[in-house]
């Protein structure tokens, strides 16, 4: 995990930020138009990509599976074909235990819920923006949260799944767009958990990129991780190298360091589980506000530090239904090894740590997708308790 030094950030974020206080919530604005991040040489990486890419034939690739076959003749357009799809390596720390997990109604379990129940569910709003697609509101009470960063606002996006040919996800990320520029909603950072693309580099086309533009131009400081599928096609820098370009900076393995008002702010990037190479934060303050943007939930296991205030995920699509005790709708396809319980939208892991996964912006053919709750975005206000 690589520090990113934003020294400069800092100075010049905190000296811009004003705070004014209306019903009850500090207010902050930051008018940062300038982030300078150190630059990965993606064309270097892109090139390395495509010689691997090109190195692997059919003979290399092993067939798809049953269930991947089912998986494909439902949903259609959205499957990838085998030759885009990678091969899942071994999980990070498979064989370590599992911090983030206790006994479903042991004390600790219960202790977590009531005290999710207290600071988290409140606070939830649905703003319909069409039939695909809503906002989801919250207002997440941190325990420890500095006064400057309370009323911080994040635009979380993730499983956007853009798609050459389709033009459903570009068009209901412009509604996003439009409620943003429309309304009175502020938004002092954007997040984007992952799986951008659907199966190749080439569903980023331009009426996609030019909608993430627009999200950045309302909110300079946007950053992004990679889901698996944008590890499909075996050209993940290209994604990365795009989003740059609209103003997304990729922050996969990463972490960012902002001040914000004086007060620290700190956001890890974890790759994806399955397809990229997930690597804990290598040191979390305790003392600071720490975030974690992660693709999948499954990436947080083994030794995984527990200083950490949110994990903001998604790779579900909210799709995962727990039938009893262990069974699991979406277990079998194997999209997930629900480590840290996928089934809730939000989660306590530790006394600290809340998690949230995320709806994602599309909507799969697959009809258990999207079956409880619309696709969309979630905007997550920091409250101090
Ligand atoms: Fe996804
Ligand atoms: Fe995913």
């Amino acid at each position: 995990m690589h520090l990113v030094d934003t020294a400069h950030l800092t100075s010049l974020l905190s000296p811009k930020s004003s705070h004014t206080a209306s019903q009850g919530v500090l207010k902050i604005s930051h008018p940062l138009k300038d982030i300078s991040l150190p630059r990965v040489d993606f064309n270097s990486l892109i090139a390395e990509q495509r010689d691997k890419a090109r190195a692997l034939t059919r003979r290399h690739i092993p067939p798809l599976s049953l269930k991947h076959r089912l998986a494909s003749a439902l949903e259609g357009p959205w499957a990838p074909d085998a030759r885009d799809l990678p091969a899942r390596h071994e999980p990070v720390g498979a064989g370590a235990k599992v911090s983030f997990r206790d006994e479903p109604g042991s004390q600790e379990s219960i202790h977590r819920r009531r005290m999710l129940k207290d600071s988290i569910c409140r606070s939830e709003r649905v703003w319909p923006l069409s039939h695909w697609t809503s906002v989801y509101e919250y207002q997440v009470m941190l325990d420890r949260l500095p006064l400057p960063l309370h009323g911080l606002t994040i635009l979380h996006l993730s499983d956007i799944h853009f798609l050459k040919s389709v033009d459903r996800p570009w068009k209901e990320m412009s509604r996003v767009a439009d409620f943003l520029e429309k309304g009175d909603q502020r938004i002092d950072l954007i997040l984007l958990s992952g799986d951008v693309i659907t199966k190749t580099p080439e569903d980023l086309c331009a009426h996609s990129l030019r909608q993430l533009k627009r999200l950045s131009e309302i909110c300079p400081q946007a950053f992004m991780v990679h889901g698996n599928h944008d590890y499909h096609g075996h050209l993940p820098a290209i994604i990365s190298k795009q989003l740059e370009e609209v103003g997304f900076h990729d922050i996969n393995n990463h972490h960012i360091r902002l001040t914000i008002g004086g007060a620290p702010l700190n956001i890890f990037g974890v790759d994806d589980a399955y397809f990229g190479n997930p690597t804990p934060p290598s040191a979390v303050s305790s003392d600071e506000t720490n975030i974690v943007l992660t693709h999948n939930l499954d990436a947080i296991r083994g030794d995984f530090p527990k200083e950490v205030d949110l994990i903001l995920s998604g790779h579900t699509h909210w799709g995962e239904i727990k039938l009893l005790d262990g069974v699991r709708f979406m277990g079998w396809w194997g999209y997930a090894d629900n480590l840290n319980r996928h089934t809730k939208h939000w989660d306590m892991l530790t006394d600290r740590t809340r998690s949230y996964v995320h709806p994602g912006l599309a909507r799969y053919y697959v009809p258990f997708r999207g079956l409880r709750h619309p696709p969309g975005v979630a905007i997550h206000t920091l409250v101090a308790r």
